[in-house]
């Protein structure tokens, strides 16, 4: 979901209108804004996109005080009434919200026999008509909404506004983002910076636990104690350019198309070519610590996951530390056993997914180490690991991950490096690595130029109800990232098995019917993946190969570029990429959008 408000001087609605645009890959299936105007309060809402949302603010609909929101349904169905904002009885006080309160039930039936009736199925109406009933016995907006906030549990991103006190809007964060905006006396508060860049690049971030309240000449902040905090703003790298289609039809695609240098931005300035190491700064650790680690744990959700398993691989290969990737959903409700000579690194694109951001809280509080490859510079996870990388990869808009998968993929060959020169990988096979990282770039724009013969392949291969996707050791998470990004944007069913396990039970499934995606890359796997293939031929089973190389036993081939075999998982998963693009949208699907699905899930 997303966020927008604005105090200051100008009219609230086109500057909410045109934040919530930007934001509309948070979250996609209703959306609404209020504004203060006067002494009351004016609101439309509406179930669809942000541009049926601006068809239905009239043109005279001033004020300068407003708060507007994008909704992706978690509590109650995407409708009209279940949009945001929420307003109170007498339409004093409305709220927009992120996240999800936990104790809402008992929150409402504790209304309820306060008199209060109930519009909505959302939580959020609850927190209004909390606001709404705390505001009569205070007279400041923001120790309303600070003590309301104390009988809540859960995670909220909200903004609150007052008809009573036009020029005020009270912002509050606990899990769920919220950055600030500072302008020149006007103020902007979001979900997300991509809300703000083309007003502001001044931002702050509030923490867990803290409010803001905003007017056209300044913030202030505090916390649910009502200590008042000192904040430094923060300059943003990005800019409105950054949000922009570039011309390309689908954000996906001007993503994918973007990877030659996206990959250049992860590795400038990290390679050392003297010693072949790489040069990593913010991990804020030196040798002997870096020496300590007896064990890499990864932690990621979706495709931050499968490229973490990838980076899992590389640490294992290269430096020779036992390494494994797990869903970051899963490692946080296992009690998992933290040890002091582990290094925990954890992923993401947003830097705000919640389940991520809740295990590398759970890990700080158990005293591990925790490191973070996130794209989104100053977001929540990043503040709260104790060092890590940026990708550099410039915001990703569409909902499938593309290029911050694969600088995620390219971090971990730098960190890789890193732990494997300061033990035992020669400087030989540091030069090796370093070189081939190197190539990437280039070999990535080759591979781009094979957009038409993929997009062949996936009109043809799209018309299957279901795809099987296919690699051993490097190339299972490619398969499964491969897999992944078909279901995600072209909704195909596709399922993604280690080749070596297809024999164990997926095999019965093969036929004519169930294609088959297979990962072939030239390294000492070759021959077992080609007898695979044969196994999968004498099923009558179609088989598409991606690898190196073409081979008798597949239908049909895309041939990429060789790396170093350590770097080759990188390559492979591009041309999967384009591949789901082009079957996404040969089954007429929203690419960008695809359904039930949010860029950043910020709540659990
Ligand atoms: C959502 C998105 C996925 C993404 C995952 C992790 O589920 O739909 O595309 O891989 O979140 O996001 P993150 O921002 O943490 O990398």
């Amino acid at each position: 979901c997303g966020i927008v408000a604005y105090v200051g001087p100008k009219d609230a609605a086109p500057i909410l209108l045109e934040g919530l645009q930007r934001l509309e890959y948070r979250g996609y299936d209703s959306a609404g804004l209020a504004v203060v105007n006067g002494k009351s309060l004016k609101m439309r809402k509406v179930k669809g996109r942000v541009a049926d949302l601006a068809e239905a603010v009239p043109a005279r609909f001033k004020g300068a005080c407003g708060i507007g929101h994008t909704r992706w349904a978690t509590h109650g169905v995407p409708s009209d009434v279940n949009a945001h904002p929420h307003l109170d009885h007498e339409q004093r006080i409305a709220v927009v919200h992120n996240g999800i309160i936990e104790n809402a039930d008992a929150l409402r039936q504790r209304l309820e026999g306060e008199g209060v009736t109930f519009e909505s199925e959302t939580d959020t109406e609850v927190l209004c008509h909390l606001i709404a009933r705390t505001v009569k016995e205070t007279d400041s907006l923001d120790d309303a909404v600070r003590r309301a906030l104390k009988s809540v549990v859960g995670t909220y991103g909200i903004a609150v506004i007052d008809a009573q006190r036009p020029g005020e809007i009270v912002v509050a964060r606990n899990g769920s983002p919220i950055v600030l905006g500072i302008g020149e006396k006007e103020m902007f508060a979001a979900s997300d910076v991509a809300a703000l860049v083309r007003y502001t690049r001044q931002v702050v971030h509030l923490e867990d636990g803290e409010l803001a309240v905003l007017r056209a000449d300044g913030f202030h902040t505090f916390t649910s104690d009502a200590r008042e905090t000192a904040k430094e703003p923060f300059t943003v790298d990005w800019d409105t350019g950054h949000y922009d289609n570039g011309g390309y039809e689908h954000y996906l695609l001007k993503e994918i198309s973007e990877q030659p240098d996206t990959v250049a931005r992860t590795l400038r300035g990290r390679i050392d070519d003297r010693f072949h190491i790489a040069h990593l700064g913010g991990l804020n650790m030196d040798a002997r610590e870096t020496r300590s680690f007896r064990r890499v744990k990864i932690i990621g959700c979706g495709s931050a996951y499968y490229s973490g398993q990838i980076g899992a691989q590389l640490i294992e290969e290269l430096a020779r530390i036992p390494a494994d990737a797990e869903p970051a959903s899963e490692f946080r409700y296992r009690n998992p056993v933290v040890e002091p000579d582990t290094l925990y690194v954890a992923i993401s694109q947003s830097g705000e997914t919640y389940d991520t951001l809740a295990a590398v809280q759970e890990l700080k509080r158990k005293g591990g180490r925790v490191l973070g490859i996130v794209n989104t510079v100053g977001s929540a996870i990043a503040r709260e690991c104790d060092g890590g990388l940026y990708l550099h990869a410039g915001p990703e808009v569409s909902v499938a991950s593309t290029k911050a998968f694969t600088s995620t993929a390219v971090s971990f060959a730098l960190l890789a490096l890193h732990l494997a020169r300061v033990r035992d990988l020669s400087p030989a096979d540091g030069r090796r690595i370093c070189e081939g990282l190197r190539k990437l770039p280039e070999q990535i724009e080759q591979i781009l130029k094979l957009d038409e013969h993929i997009k062949t392949l996936a009109e043809k291969y799209a018309q299957a109800p279901s795809m099987m996707f296919v690699g051993r050791v490097r190339g299972y998470p490619v398969a499964r990232e491969g897999a992944q990004k078909l279901k995600e944007i072209s909704y195909v069913h596709a399922e993604a098995y280690p080749a070596s396990e297809l024999k164990h039970g997926p095999l019965a499934l093969i036929s004519h019917e169930l294609p088959t995606v297979a990962i072939v890359p030239d390294d000492e796997l070759l021959d077992k993946n080609l007898t695979t293939l044969g196994e999968i031929r004498a099923r009558s089973g179609r088989i598409l190969m991606i690898g190196h190389r073409t081979a008798d036993a597949a239908d049909d081939c895309v041939v990429v570029p060789k790396n170093e075999t350590e770097l080759d998982p990188i390559l492979l998963t591009i041309p999967l990429q384009l591949f789901a693009y082009h079957a996404a949208v040969a089954l007429g699907r929203d690419v960008d959008r695809p359904r039930n699905l949010a860029k950043s899930v910020t709540v659990e």
